[in-house]
């Protein structure tokens, strides 16, 4: 996710009168369960999970330094955009030694793979992941970033120079042995397709960016939406899922659900359009766990429908370059439960002690420094911007590191004056929805897949 507290307070404004910038354009066309209620009793029952273990990791936004780590556009970049670009190629490197060590069946990335889907940056991380691990086979979608990226450039003293991104079926080439190559299915609308990586469980890897609309010279689109024609594969595969007998997860870079109060209403396109309906689908053939990227944010949504009997879990990741830096190990036993637990970058070869805080600081002083010149926009006093760019970038760092301990007061105006009161008046929702943990935990959690009753991880 790009931090921008700019755009954050600019659409704290514009989204006043806002209230579904989730949505856009028509519904999807209604779906073969919903047109045929007998669908459902024609097919067999969903099938049990079989047991796996696997990595979850997403948004590493690989950038080659031989790209440029310096000059006027380069540091304006990282300002208004608060990843750890320069130490993307590091924290690959220290997450791949850890993530060696774990035994997996094989490894989701949930897309971002590059900073802007520069094709040098794609064929060195598609090189890199290769040694990821010595028996986890990979899989990856696309993000937001990576395909026909207008803003894939190289930065220079003076400035930036564009250089070649990727063509979505480049994209299919360089990821072959990621997914592409022995996949099931592929769509060919998108670049979703479907594999089967241990016996008994497909994974439906959703392309949910709309890399088709973005155009030279302009900037790439964020929002994710599926067209119809893939929604309509997409269906059909679910149903020879189960004709099969076949178990089933998904993942995708936007997230299937909101994952905050406020999320579609101020960042609408970090949620797929249409994603009730999304989700509905999914869950209406026993889908249960969707591995999702695109905010950097540490979040586990559940989404129930009164008329289903099983629910769905968006459980995103945050962004390794993002703090808290994390991955994820997800453990499904044939006893039917499905245990996530969550692991952290804390060192890279450079900084064997204090990343952590480094990354932290990193985050925080960026994003402390983007809300005060958004409050200076609307003339908030200085003594005011430096009393609310602080709560507002401690509530979105609470948001991104998951299980947020919402304090008594999540943000206080005292002092900020009229302007900085004003502002809180109409935005406070935001922060407030940033402190709110919707449940279950978004760290360690046990799912019981076939009751679908949930805890916290410490508890067993
Ligand atoms: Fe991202």
């Amino acid at each position: 996710m790009r931090t921008r507290p700019i755009i954050l307070i600019l659409s704290f404004i514009a989204c006043i009168f806002c209230t579904n910038c989730g949505k856009s354009g028509p519904e999807p066309a209604s779906f073969r369960y919903q047109q045929d209620p007998k669908l459902s009793h024609t097919l067999p029952p969903r099938a049990d999970y079989p047991a796996a273990r696997f990595i979850v990791l997403t948004d590493p936004h690989y950038y080659h330094p031989g790209l440029g780590t310096s000059g006027p556009d380069f540091a304006r970049y990282i300002r208004e955009d608060r990843k750890m670009l320069a130490l993307s190629d590091e924290i690959l490197e220290a997450a791949a030694s850890e993530i060696q060590k774990e035994p997996g069946d094989f490894i989701l990335i949930c897309g971002d793979m590059t900073k802007d889907g520069e094709r040098i940056n794609h064929l060195r991380i598609a090189e890199k992941i290769s040694s990821l691990h010595p028996r986890a086979d990979i899989y990856v979608v696309p993000g937001n970033h990576d395909v026909r990226n207008p803003e894939a450039v190289r930065y220079t003293h003076e400035g930036s120079q564009g250089v070649a991104s990727v063509e979505p079926e480049e994209l299919g080439e360089i990821y072959g042995a990621y997914g592409y190559d022995n996949a099931i299915a592929r769509d060919p609308a998108s670049l979703s397709y479907v594999a089967e990586p241990v016996n008994g469980l497909w994974l439906f890897a959703l392309d949910s960016c709309l890399w088709r609309k973005n155009r030279a010279g302009g900037h790439p689109v964020v929002n994710g939406r599926f067209s119809d024609k893939t929604l309509k594969w997409l269906e059909d595969m679910l149903i020879q899922a189960r004709k099969n007998n076949k178990a089933a997860i998904a993942m995708m870079h936007h997230g299937l659900v909101a994952h905050y109060p406020g999320n579609e209403k101020y960042y609408g396109e970090y949620v797929v359009d249409h994603s009730e309906t999304i989700a509905r689908l999914l869950a209406a053939y026993g889908v249960r766990l969707v591995f999702t990227g695109h905010f950097h944010a540490q979040d586990i949504t559940v989404k129930q429908f009164e008329d289903l009997p099983n629910p769905v879990f968006d459980i995103e990741t945050g962004s390794l370059v993002t703090w808290p830096c994390p991955w994820r190990e997800i453990t499904i036993s044939v006893g039917q439960t499905c245990t996530i637990e969550s692991r952290f970058i804390k060192a890279i070869d450079s900084m064997p002690e204090g990343f952590s805080d480094y990354a932290r600081n990193f985050a925080l002083e960026g994003t402390v420094g983007l809300g005060r010149d958004a409050l200076k926009k609307y003339h908030v006093s200085e003594k005011g911007m430096d009393l609310l760019a602080p709560q507002i970038a401690e509530a979105y760092l609470a948001h991104l590191a998951g299980d947020e301990d919402k304090p008594d007061t999540v943000i206080s105006a005292k002092g900020t004056g009229i302007m900085g009161r004003l502002v809180l008046f109409f935005q406070k929702d935001l922060v407030e929805g940033w402190w709110t943990d919707l449940p279950p935990a978004d760290n360690r959690l046990v799912i019981d897949l076939e009751s679908s009753s949930r805890q916290q991880a410490d508890a067993f």
